[in-house]
């Protein structure tokens, strides 16, 4: 009999504000290690965009740059979790964002006998992170994300990587909204370094320099995790 036991799927946390670049960091994570990007945001825009119950429910809360309430997310999380692709691994992008939300996950990795691998703070000024939403934009088609002055596609409007020329800016991407989502993070988010702190899972990246370097630290932190 073969007593070595099978490695669970790995799990990286990416915290950080928003415009951190916490997704453009992810997609480069998945597809470098094979693991699957999770991202809220992306999930509530997708439940918005169905009109689903819970998409009404988040609608005018995202709008305003206020956190959608704990127990649709996690529900919305916790459905997502039990999709097959998942069992390759993955990237949480944008949760959890509250104490209640940590406990949640602590609580569902249990039950799968799953252990968060490291979750990676990428640390970033405040007046960065506003320049780099205001100028973001991203392929409606596949989701890459773009830039007006740090990452424009080679032929303007034309995604690099699917040819869609179908690019959009985010409802919530103003500066209003960004003072918001800035004192939601700080308010209730950002507790969240010393709750990894406490469990031995928290790395930090300095994610002031380019998005190329930042990625070559951050595959160095999640592989040295996962190994
Ligand atoms: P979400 O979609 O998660 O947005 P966010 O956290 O505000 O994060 P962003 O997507 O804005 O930024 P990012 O860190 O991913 O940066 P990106 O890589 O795009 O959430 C949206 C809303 O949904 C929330 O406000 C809330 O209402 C709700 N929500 C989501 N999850 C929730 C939860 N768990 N609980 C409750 N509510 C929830 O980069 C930004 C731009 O900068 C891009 O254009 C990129 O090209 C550029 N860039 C990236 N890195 C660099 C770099 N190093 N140098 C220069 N430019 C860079």
């Amino acid at each position: 009999m073969n007593s070595e036991a099978t490695p669970s799927p790995a799990v990286l946390i990416l915290l950080g504000p928003p415009g951190a670049g916490k997704g453009t960091q992810a997609r480069m994570l998945e597809q470098r290690f094979g693991l699957v990007q999770l991202s809220t945001g992306d999930l509530l825009r997708a439940a918005v965009a169905a009109g689903s119950e819970a998409g009404k429910a988040a609608k005018a809360v995202m709008e305003a740059g206020g956190l959608v309430s704990d127990q649709i997310v996690i529900n919305i999380l916790r459905d997502r979790l039990t999709e097959p692709d998942c069992a390759k691994g993955v990237i949480l992008d944008g949760f959890p964002r509250t104490t209640v939300q940590a406990q949640a996950l602590d609580h569902l990795l249990g039950e799968s006998r799953q252990k968060i691998n490291a979750a990676i703070s990428l640390e970033v000024d405040d007046a960065a992170m506003v320049a780099r939403i205001s100028g973001r934009y991203t392929c409606g088609k596949c989701g890459e994300g773009y830039h007006d002055s740090f990452k424009a596609p080679a032929q303007d409007g034309i995604c690099d990587k699917c040819g869609a020329a179908d690019m959009k800016r985010r409802a919530d991407d103003n500066a209003e909204t960004v003072g918001s989502r800035l004192e939601a993070y700080h308010a209730q988010t950002a507790p969240l370094i010393d709750y990894y702190r406490d469990k031995g899972v928290l790395k930090s990246v300095d994610a002031m320099g380019e998005i190329t370097t930042i990625a070559s630290a951050m595959a160095k932190l999640a592989d040295q995790a996962m190994s």
